[in-house]
């Protein structure tokens, strides 16, 4: 594996895909890793922590870092390349594009994290740019983000195959992710809460067809001391707004904080599903 901070020719002559990261990498990554692996491209995994998509210094701050580990692990999967740029050749003083996320950016993650999804959209943005990579892989995890990227490559024309890998979780049910690191093994059971909770509203929506009540009822039951829901709502999964009476797949998404730490997750679904 070779580390590099620039993309230079070398690169820019290979057909590659790229896998966007900021390190901390757990079993979900290395599921995107292993998708990339199927493609036969030249694979690029990068770590940045994007400063541009961190609304709160602290939390910026105190983003999980274990790039030693992280290192060994893609050299361990025989990786073809680690991007690891500076901050200033991702973001140089001119010449990059600012990437707006429009209305949607500024709703769900992006109402609670003002300027996110603009962050977010800026880099993927900026290493598709450096990289002209044939295909990128992304986790359904981040569902909004996904949905937000697949919309930027359609806007800007890119001939970019964007992947979509399926949540992995543990044994709990809790979707993985480097912010899990900030939790203690209880943090980790409150948690585990949150599949519980995708589950029951999507119980209670395949049931009744309400939504309102759906929601309402998962939030009564789940009203837990250590467990903050910071928003829970039923979408139309293809256009990831509200949904009308034409919907027919759905997506359920929450995000909440345990231990003072912010977790998001979602179930999508299709109206036809038994339970
Ligand atoms: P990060 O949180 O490191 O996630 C990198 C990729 O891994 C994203 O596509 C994310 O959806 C995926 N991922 C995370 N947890 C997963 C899980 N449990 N199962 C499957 N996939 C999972 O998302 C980002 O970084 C950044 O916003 C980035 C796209 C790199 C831009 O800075």
């Amino acid at each position: 594996m070779k580390i590099i901070k620039q993309i230079d020719k070398e690169i820019l002559n290979l057909e590659t895909c790229l896998v966007p990261t900021m390190g901390a990498l757990h079993e979900g990554h290395l599921e995107l890793i292993k998708e990339a692996k199927i493609l036969k491209l030249t694979i690029i995994v990068s770590i940045f922590i994007n400063p541009a998509q961190f609304n709160n210094k602290e939390d910026f701050a105190k983003y999980p870092k274990t790039i030693e580990k992280d290192i060994e692990i893609l050299s361990k999967l025989k990786v073809d390349y680690l991007f690891l740029p500076d901050v200033d050749y991702i973001y140089p003083l001119e010449d990059f594009e600012k990437i707006d996320s429009g209305d949607l950016g500024n709703k769900y993650e992006g109402q609670s994290r003002p300027g996110h999804f603009d962050g977010v959209l800026t880099v993927v943005n900026r290493l598709f740019e450096l990289i002209k990579p044939k295909a990128a892989i992304f986790g359904k995890k981040d569902a909004q983000q996904l949905f937000l990227i697949k919309n930027l490559v359609t806007e800007k024309k890119y001939r970019i195959r964007i992947i979509e890998i399926r949540t992995v979780r543990d044994t709990s049910g809790l979707a993985l992710s480097s912010r899990n690191l900030l939790l203690s093994e209880e943090g980790k059971k409150t948690a585990s809460n949150i599949k519980e909770i995708l589950d029951q509203t999507k119980k209670n929506f395949l049931i009744s067809k309400d939504i309102q009540y759906s929601l309402n009822e998962v939030k009564d039951k789940f009203f837990l001391k250590n467990l903050k829901i910071d928003y829970l709502e039923i979408l139309d999964y293809e256009t990831f707004s509200k949904p009308t009476k034409k919907s027919k797949s759905y997506i359920i998404v929450i995000a909440a904080y345990v231990e003072g730490v912010r977790l998001i997750d979602n179930l999508d679904f299709q109206l036809e599903e038994t339970l």
